[in-house]
């Protein structure tokens, strides 16, 4: 039974029903914005409380990984805490054992499970079925995690993200839904420009607009960087995807260059969540360039991560 649930057995009531970190859409903008200006502070060294002693965190991978992996176990061990990992092959959930059954169990043993899954209808059944938070690792539907680290980064560079524009430009992914619902909690323009093919749920960019944020779709790249602040692009085969040729063909006039990068803002930086293909989405000149903020994103995935999980776990 987890630490929550005990107690609240020993004191007679109903367990409080679990926070979660699913998606971006589910938290409101202070509670984000609280996670990582929490981040931001650990980040500096101004708050080194260790909320996570004691306790102890599932990590469960059935997709490859290097940050998501060594980011959220040296967080949870730097906020006190203990990491169990597991490889999703290594379980039986590869020999037919329910999520929902995995989710009970683990309750048991751990006080939160971070999931890495393609399929989003099993992270929800993991989060329905848990007594403890879930976080999600990635699904082939979202990476909110790596959002709370994108925002982070870009406000070190280039200070509050309201009102700023950012260019979205490749495959309108996982990752790019991930940013479209950050447009609407962060209040940033968001461009994107993807072939029609590949272009971001259209649920998504719905959903985003009805809640009054700025999404602009669009098939040309000149037009989606034009001045904007931040240029961002992603894998052109993600991980949940067939990776057949006709993809690189639709993919290449999103190709990050010089010269597109050369359209944004003078002092524009450029993002991409890693890892990455050198000559597909964007060439060596411009992620190993000087507006290139790539490393400084990664490291910010531990933090922004640690803001996550003491927001889950602190109080819990
Ligand atoms: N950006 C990201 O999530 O990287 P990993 O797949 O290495 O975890
Ligand atoms: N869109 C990529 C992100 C990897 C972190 C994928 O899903 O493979």
């Amino acid at each position: 039974m987890s630490h929550a649930a005990l107690r609240a057995v020993e004191e007679g009531g109903a367990a409080r029903a679990p926070r979660h970190f699913l998606d971006i859409r589910d938290h409101d903008s202070a509670t984000l914005r609280a996670m990582i200006d929490h981040a931001a502070r650990m980040k500096r060294g101004a708050d080194t409380a260790k909320p996570l002693a004691g306790k102890t965190v599932a990590l469960i991978f059935e997709k490859p990984s290097t940050r998501t992996r060594v980011s959220f176990e040296v967080g949870i061990r730097q906020l006190g805490g203990d990491v169990v990992m597991l490889a999703g092959s290594a379980t039986q959930l590869d020999r037919g054992e329910t999520v929902a059954d995995t989710a009970r169990v683990l309750s048991r043993y751990v006080d939160a499970v971070m999931y890495r899954t393609d399929n989003p209808a099993k992270l929800h059944e993991m989060a329905a079925n848990a007594t403890i938070p879930v976080i999600n690792g990635l699904t082939a539907e979202s990476h909110p995690c790596q959002l709370m680290a994108d925002v982070m980064t870009f406000e070190e560079h280039k200070g509050p993200i309201a009102g700023q524009v950012i260019a979205w430009v490749g495959d309108g992914n996982n990752v790019a839904r991930s940013w479209i619902e950050s447009a609407a909690r962060f209040g940033f323009t968001l461009r994107l420009a993807t072939p029609p093919e590949l272009g971001p749920p259209a649920e998504t960019v719905a959903w985003a607009r009805a809640l009054g944020a700025k999404i602009e779709l669009t098939a040309d790249p000149e037009v989606a960087v034009a001045g904007a602040a931040c240029v961002v692009t992603d894998t052109w085969v993600s991980m949940s995807d067939d990776p057949h040729a006709n993809r690189h063909n639709l993919l290449m006039p999103y190709q990050v260059t010089e010269q597109l990068m050369g359209l944004a803002a003078p002092d524009a930086i450029f993002m991409h969540c890693l890892p990455a293909h050198r000559g597909e989405e964007m060439t060596a000149a411009v992620i190993d360039g000087p507006q290139s903020v790539v490393f400084d994103e990664a490291e910010n995935r531990l933090h922004a991560q640690k803001g996550v999980l003491a927001w889950l776990l602190a109080d819990q």
